[in-house]
């Protein structure tokens, strides 16, 4: 087959990595790729807003299947440009990526499939929202419905921290729908599986740490770590969450004619009630793409010919045994402005099938390897269990140097 595979991170090398493994991979093509997709393949700088350009691309280079990992060409339709283009894509068409590019597009699904989730109350008015707060006299979660970075959600404590939250939030981009949101208690947890528009085959679940600093202090971030499973989730607790979280949803999607093909990303938070899921993403996340790739024993590319085939065999799906911890080294000055071309030593010669190097935001200057970005590198452990796969990510993690590394010391407990 041949494949091309667009984005540019830690999750597009992880993924490079794995297609790579395929014995049906005949030829890929990175747009625009990076360092780490670069061994497995050919970069090839495009920009990803032209779809027109790519579709041409694709069609010139007689791609079998295109897979695409971050969530704006998504949203952007760059899998309809495909599919109009006679390409098979993996990923979900614009229609139903909005179960994560619109926030009030997915609690209405939600509560078209009875998904358990909080309560929610949507305002395209900023004014209406701020006085529906005062009157309700409680703080609320207010979240930005459209894509955010990561940036879209304030968790308030109080009536006037939600004011000003709704302040902020309505003068982004992504802020002209707000949602005011019940907040929830309990430990949260990610479940990503694969689709074909009607079945869904679930991949271990993972927790991620999205703030910068340990003990989840400091500002948010794109993701500083993930650990994969987590044991807080039974295999029962995962069967259920699949059955009530997520195949609803794909059963929604489907009767509404934008069946989803793809990741289905459920994030959740296990509260006393049971699960409840915060939020959908339409893709794979990443850092969580580092840890749970190495997770699948069978062939990924296979699965995602098959997903979007309409095709998927859910049993094909095998889990390996053991945990993966995955631990990411960011630059001085992220998630703010990050500060470039520092020279990095330390990434030769650790590479073996315990410990995995998934490069971010690097490039490969005249006096070697230098920081290129925020996230500059991910390092997954893995191991029989989640203590040895943690000291293996930081073995390694540790031995890497550059000036102003950034990293968490507490990823996987
Ligand atoms: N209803 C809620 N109650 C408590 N915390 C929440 C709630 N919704 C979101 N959060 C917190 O905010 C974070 C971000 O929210 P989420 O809906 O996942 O949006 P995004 O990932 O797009 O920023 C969650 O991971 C969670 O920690
Ligand atoms: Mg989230």
């Amino acid at each position: 087959m041949k494949v091309l595979l667009i984005g540019s991170g830690g999750r597009e090398h992880a993924l490079a990595w794995k297609i790579a493994q395929s014995p049906l991979l005949e030829k890929l093509l990175n747009v625009p790729g990076n360092l780490g997709t670069g061994r497995f393949g050919q970069n090839v700088p495009f920009p990803l807003n032209h779809s027109e350009a790519l579709v041409d691309l694709a069609q010139r280079e007689a791609i079998d299947l295109a897979v695409i990992g971050p969530d704006n060409p998504l949203a952007d339709g760059i899998v309809d440009a495909f599919n109009q283009g006679g390409i098979l894509a993996f990923g979900p068409t614009a229609a139903a990526a909005r179960i994560e590019s619109s926030k009030t597009f997915a609690k209405e699904i939600m509560a078209e499939a009875g998904v358990p989730t909080a309560r929610a109350h949507s305002f395209s008015d900023a004014a209406q929202a701020a006085d529906f707060v005062r009157s309700s006299s409680q703080p609320w979660v207010v979240k930005a419905d459209g894509l955010a970075l990561g940036k879209g959600v304030i968790v308030a404590e109080t009536v006037e921290e939600t004011l000003a939250a709704i302040q902020t939030l309505a003068a982004t981009p992504a802020g002209e729908v707000l949602l005011l949101e019940e907040r929830l208690h309990g430990p949260e947890v990610s479940v990503l599986a694969l689709c074909d528009g009607k079945r869904l085959a679930a991949l271990p679940p993972a927790r991620d740490h999205k703030r910068l600093r340990d003990g989840n202090l400091g500002p948010n971030t794109g993701g500083m770590g993930v650990v994969a499973p987590v044991d807080d989730v039974s295999a029962d607790v995962l069967d259920q969450i699949v059955a009530t979280c997520m195949q609803p949803v794909v059963d929604a999607l489907l009767r509404r004619g934008a069946p989803f093909c793809g990741v289905l990303y459920a994030g959740l938070m296990l509260t006393a009630q049971g699960p409840r899921v915060l939020e959908f993403n339409a893709r794979f996340g990443d850092p969580e793409a580092q840890a749970l790739l190495p997770l699948i024993d069978n062939d990924l590319l296979a699965m995602m010919r098959d997903c979007a085939a309409g095709n998927l065999k859910p049993e094909s799906l095998k889990r390996r045994k053991g945990y993966a911890v995955c631990v990411v080294l960011a630059a001085d000055g992220y998630p703010g402005k990050p500060r470039k071309g520092d020279q990095i030593s330390g990434v030769e010669a650790v590479e073996d099938n315990k410990v995995l190097i998934f490069h971010a935001g690097t490039r490969m200057g005249t006096d070697g390897l230098a920081t290129d970005g925020g996230r500059v590198l991910g390092v997954t452990g893995l191991g029989a269990t989640l203590k040895q796969a943690r000291d293996r990510a930081y073995e390694t993690a540790n031995r890497i140097k550059f000036t102003g590394k950034q990293l968490r010391s507490d990823i996987g407990g």
